[in-house]
């Protein structure tokens, strides 16, 4: 048994979801480039769900019934306002999520329209919970979400408690479609193990937040912005980065597993970051993001992914940084439970090998020689 490094390589399951072939990106057979340009982030859940692009009906059903699952019981709530002032913010999501559990009875019915319907409620859920968290470290109350509106509407509302500019909106959904699913990344896996044991859909959830939070899955967005702030300046980002690579230091938000001549989602986070800097008449970030690229990729022939551009534009859209990657949770919400119903329908317990490399042998001594 020979083992292989981070699984590299390695096809763990079929999925009919999404596909990477070849550098593209599609989700169900669509390809992101197209989904990007012309469908909105509740097109693309229902699409991932149920494997087709909704009629009109179908999507005002879906977005109607988002609506009617978005409010968070009031336990959970509370449970939040008791959370420690500094708590990190993908930690605070991973506890409130699992405590989600404890208040939906039907957390453990394992038919599928429970699944599908818990699926629905927690992509409902989460950009709820991650607001009334944001809001509660600031001393404010949660605001209630607004029924029969997107998910990046009633995000932005429920997080400044005011209407939204439509650029905003606009942003922020193309991003949730780029972010919807990838398929077997970490986050996803993780969710598939723990659903294949018939453990249940928010149980594949939290654990899928849990790998998501890492910097180098999801937690790189916010790692991107932290690097953005200490470099400071358009002047320092030639040393910063030359000294890094010198140091044969990470430089986060590039290189990715799968894709070795680009990420395909970068480019239109890219335009995204360009276009809302000329809105805002601070083209800084995009401008410092763009050296970066030109150095990282020159130096090391390296690409920018998903999440390098997006910091710049979720800085743009004055969301506090700490929140990027929660961001990245709600849109991937709607991969993950795509793919946890996909386990369940075909399912057989997860349980690789490993090629053991400790001592052999061993005898054990009684304690006192030892
Ligand atoms: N900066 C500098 N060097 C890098 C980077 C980077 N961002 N990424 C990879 N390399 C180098 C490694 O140092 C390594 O070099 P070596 O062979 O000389 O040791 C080589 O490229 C291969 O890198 P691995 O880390 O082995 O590649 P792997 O496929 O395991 O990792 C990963 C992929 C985790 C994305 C990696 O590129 C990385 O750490 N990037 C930065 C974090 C990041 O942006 N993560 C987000 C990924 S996208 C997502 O999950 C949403």
């Amino acid at each position: 048994m020979t083992a292989t490094k981070g699984l590299e390589g390695i096809v763990a399951t079929t999925s009919s979801i999404s596909s990477i072939i070849d550098g593209v990106l599609t989700y169900r057979g669509f390809d992101i480039d197209d989904l990007a340009e012309n469908a909105s982030f509740e097109e693309v859940a229902y699409l991932l769900w149920y494997g087709k692009l909704p009629t009109q009906s179908e999507l005002d059903g879906l977005i109607k019934r988002l609506g009617e699952n978005a409010a968070v019981p009031a336990g959970v709530i509370d449970q939040l306002k008791l959370y420690p002032k500094n708590t990190n913010s993908m930690a605070a999501l991973r506890t409130a999520v699992s405590s989600l559990a404890l208040y939906d009875e039907s957390a453990n019915d394992m038919s599928k329209e429970a699944n599908i319907q818990k699926a629905i409620k927690l992509q409902a859920q989460i950009p709820t919970l991650i607001a009334a968290f944001a809001r509660l470290r600031e001393g404010k109350e949660p605001v209630a979400p607004k029924a029969g509106v997107s998910i990046a509407t009633n995000f932005l509302y429920m997080l400044t408690g005011q209407e939204p500019d439509q650029v905003a909106v606009k942003a922020l959904d193309q991003a949730l479609v780029l972010h919807a699913d990838h398929e077997l990344n970490a986050s996803t896996f993780a969710a598939r193990v723990t659903v294949a044991t018939l453990s249940d859909i928010y149980s594949g959830v939290t654990s899928a937040i849990g790998a998501l939070k890492g910097p180098l899955h999801g937690g790189a967005n916010e790692a991107v912005m932290v690097m953005l702030e200490e470099i400071g300046s358009f002047a320092n980002v030639e040393p910063f980065i030359n000294a890094k690579l010198a140091n044969k230091e990470k430089i986060m938000g590039f290189g990715h597993r799968v894709y070795k001549n680009g990420d395909p989602r970068a480019k239109h986070l890219q335009k995204m970051s360009r276009e809302l800097g000329k809105l805002t008449g601070n083209m800084e970030l995009y401008e410092m993001s763009v050296k970066i690229e030109e150095l990282v990729t020159g130096q090391k022939g390296l690409k920018p992914n998903v999440d390098f551009y997006s910091a710049s534009v979720y800085t743009t859209l004055q969301i506090p940084r700490d929140l990027f990657t929660p961001i990245f949770a709600i849109s991937r919400a709607s991969g993950w439970t795509a793919h946890i119903l996909e386990q369940y329908d075909n399912n057989r317990l997860i349980r690789p090998r490993a090629e053991y490399t400790g001592p052999v042998d061993q005898k054990v001594t009684p304690i006192a020689q030892r």
